[in-house]
């Protein structure tokens, strides 16, 4: 069951893509959700350096036979060293299977990637910017709505608007995001005419997710309203949990200030040490509204199997009422 366009073409058993997850998503995360049939994505913005990169997307090689995807965020760069053009070139010449790109336009990418017979995600939070996905060539586009974590855009619009509009605008398949970590979710997502799903926050409580078990708690106890928009005064907007750092970050925005003072709440640095360390109020955590949805922690393969069986007692119970 749930053979979609997206199985067909990424090769996976399951309509179900694990999002990039900067800080988190390394190889290990990556191939426990491809070895359950999912679509396990690792970050290159992880790695620092080009070998470490590499060594990276060996180790996930080592850990799965099946396809995974390699996240490169093009987002506006906070700290100086772009590495992207050389993240694609390791990409290819390692023979990852799928790209996911976010953030900027991967026109001038695209060519590289299909002489190489890599298949690229490009995500997306507005209908325009799917429809342009399209037109440079994305093999399918995600649109994720309000409710993501991460970036949802500008335009505040939810998944529940975007989802529907793109799968009527683009002849791609799409996938869905945002505000789903269930198999009432993942038949919506179909139901707006989505080819499959991408979930991020789900899959932070994982075991096998690298974040301090201290986050994974936080997102069993918390609720759907623990979560905050943040950066939108310098246009790269956020949602995230709802924490000193955040609140920080938002007073700050609230007084004017411009991007050097906000970094000294929002740095990368700061975000990754906390996450590390579980220290659950000094930095930036990148969560969705899902975590209103979200009451376990399990492997990655119980995540899959469980929305999986869900979406099938779903399916029934809508079937049932056709009689
Ligand atoms: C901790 C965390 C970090 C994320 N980092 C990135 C990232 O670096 N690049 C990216 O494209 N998306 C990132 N995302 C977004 C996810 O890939 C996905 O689009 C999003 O989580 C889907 O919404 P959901 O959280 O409601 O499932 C991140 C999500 C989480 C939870």
């Amino acid at each position: 069951m749930f053979k979609t366009r997206i199985t067909e073409l990424l090769k996976i058993k399951y309509p179900i893509m694990q999002g990039g997850m900067q800080h988190l998503g390394v190889p290990e995360l990556a191939a426990a959700v491809s070895n359950a049939g999912g679509l396990g994505t690792m970050n290159a913005t992880i790695y620092p350096t080009i070998p470490e990169f590499r060594d990276a997307i060996r180790k996930a090689k080592s850990l799965t036979k099946n396809p995974f995807c390699v996240n490169v965020s093009m987002l506006p760069t906070l700290s100086p060293g772009e590495l992207t053009p050389e993240y694609f070139k390791v990409i290819v010449e390692e023979g990852v299977a799928v790209v996911e790109t976010a953030g900027r336009d991967p026109k001038d990418f695209v060519p590289l990637l299909k002489a190489a017979g890599i298949k690229l995600i490009h995500k997306v939070a507005a209908v325009k910017y799917a429809k342009k996905a399209e037109a440079a060539g994305a093999d399918i586009v995600t649109i994720v709505g309000l409710e993501c974590a991460g970036h949802p855009g500008m335009d505040d619009v939810t998944t529940m608007i975007l989802g529907n509009k793109v799968a009527r605008t683009v002849k791609i398949p799409v996938l869905i995001g945002g505000g789903i970590a269930d198999g009432a979710g993942m038949v919506a997502a179909l139901a707006l005419g989505g080819d499959g799903v991408v979930m991020g926050t789900r899959f932070v409580a994982t075991e096998e997710c690298i974040v301090h078990p201290s986050f994974k708690k936080w997102i069993v106890d918390s609720s759907e309203n623990d979560t905050i928009l943040i950066q939108r005064s310098i246009r790269n907007m956020i949602r995230a949990m709802k924490n000193d750092a955040a609140r920080k970050c938002l007073e700050l925005e609230n007084q004017g200030v411009g991007l050097p003072e906000l970094l000294t709440v929002i740095s990368g640095k700061k975000s990754k040490a906390s996450q590390l360390d579980g220290d659950l109020s000094g930095g930036i955590f990148a969560v969705g509204q899902a975590t209103g949805l979200i009451n376990d922690i399990k492997p990655a393969k119980q995540v899959i199997d469980d929305v999986i069986s869900e979406a099938e007692t779903v399916m029934n119970r809508l079937n049932a009422f056709q009689q």
